[in-house]
């Protein structure tokens, strides 16, 4: 497993840590950062130790902790090599306004001024503090030098009012760091992704569905992001939290997905069709709940839902188009087939049997340049590399979906 970020594997990130309560939301955005595979160093101000002791950072970071208080000679020095990115959270009022001025006079903020990687604040404080025009001038200042401000978020404070000065959720702060440290093949390309099962009525209370989960779909989705595209997911029924970043629509039946599906792809210039979308759905649902009767059957008239898919493919000529085939048997044939029959630039057959209620998948990439083996991968790390394949297609002028060039 790598983790929820595989971007941030193996980036060295230094986290400096102030003096705010949301200092102990840090403690949760240093574990993210380790479990996607970044080595984590943490530096802290002396009221930063106030709120969360260096000992429960050291636990998490699995390194150790450098306070102002045992400062040693080129501390900040050191916490600035070969490192990929620096972020300040919480990022206090009062280390907005040292950084916005140059001022090094302490560890921390010794450590931004020494920064050679990007550095991204994460301000937190009291909704006053934080509308001072003093705060405001030097968080645009800090824009305009190039740092990157992210948040704060509104809600409810920990002084007790409500409104701006939240820090940002860590699963939102570490979505923003392996955005900013992912290359973006895709930049400027606005792509669609289906993800999830569909749900069809029968009745008010029950409908034919699959065990699709979202995950793959989800995932493609957050790599498409990180690829720097601009990103909608139109969605059926899952228990996923949308990806940070991503503009997402939630639909339940196949009808409604392919209603928005074609309202989406005007603006797309890729379509990656993940969804389980159901083949068929009931030609009458039932106004009210279709009674049990011993010993009658309801009859179940069905009728073939809309193929999204080959309706993208045949309305919008000038569309990257992809789909999955999950299939039980002869996946590679199969996708073969079906990268003709419907016409795509790529089809990513995968058994079906083991990719349901897996976090893992095993695909083939089957397209007109040939076959290509995945092997077993997170469905994280196959989104990657799904997308990184349709990059390196694009950037190919691969757009070719003639039946005659498939391997
Ligand atoms: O034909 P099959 O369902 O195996 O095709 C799989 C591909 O077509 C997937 O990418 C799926 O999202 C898409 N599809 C669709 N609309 C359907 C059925 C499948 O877009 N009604």
């Amino acid at each position: 497993m790598t983790g929820l970020f595989p971007h941030l594997s193996g980036k060295s990130i230094t986290l400096a840590v102030t003096g705010g309560i949301a200092a102990y939301k840090a403690c949760e955005l240093v574990r993210l950062l380790v479990k996607s595979g970044a080595s984590v160093r943490v530096c802290m101000t002396q009221a930063a130790t106030r709120f969360v002791g260096p000992l429960t950072f050291e636990a998490l970071s699995g390194r150790s902790v450098v306070t102002e208080a045992f400062e040693g000679a080129m501390q900040h020095l050191a916490l600035t090599r070969n490192c990929d990115l620096l972020i300040v959270a919480p990022a206090t009022a009062n280390i907005l306004a040292k950084a916005a001025n140059g001022i090094a006079d302490d560890l921390v903020s010794s450590v931004i001024a020494a920064s050679a990687a990007p550095v991204a604040f994460c301000p937190a404080m009291n909704t006053l503090m934080w509308s001072r025009s003093a705060t405001q001038r030097n968080v645009r200042q800090l824009a305009t030098d190039g740092f990157e401000v992210w948040g704060p978020a509104s809600g409810s404070l920990a002084c007790g009012v409500e409104g701006a000065g939240r820090m940002i959720e860590p699963v939102e702060i570490a979505a923003r760091a392996s955005r900013l440290v992912s290359p973006h093949p895709l930049a400027g390309r606005r792509v669609v992704v289906t993800a999830g099962p569909t749900y069809e009525a029968i009745d008010p209370v029950r409908g034919i569905t699959n065990r699709s989960s979202g995950l793959q779909g989800y995932a493609v989705a957050q790599a498409a992001f990180e690829a720097g595209a601009n990103v909608t997911l139109i969605t059926g029924p899952t228990a996923l939290a949308v990806p940070f970043g991503v503009e997402s629509q939630h639909v339940l039946s196949a009808v409604e997905m392919r209603d928005a599906v074609i309202a989406a792809l005007p603006e797309a210039d890729i379509f990656i069709s993940v969804a389980a979308v159901a083949d068929w759905r009931s030609a009458e649902p039932a106004a009210n709940k279709i009674k049990k009767r011993d010993g009658v059957l309801p009859a179940l008239q069905l009728v073939e839902n809309p193929d999204i898919l080959a309706e993208a493919v045949a309305r919008f000529p000038g569309l990257y188009c992809a789909g999955f085939a999950a299939e039980t048997e002869n996946v590679v044939k199969n996708a073969k087939a079906k990268l003709t029959g419907k016409a795509v630039h790529l089809i990513v057959g995968n058994d079906a049997a083991r990719t349901i209620g897996s976090d893992m998948n095993e695909a083939y990439l089957v397209s007109p340049r040939g076959v290509e083996a995945t092997g077993a991968l997170t469905k994280q790390a196959l989104a990657d590399r799904i997308i990184a394949f349709i990059a390196n297609d694009l950037s190919k002028g691969g757009l070719s979906r003639e039946p005659q060039h498939i391997g």
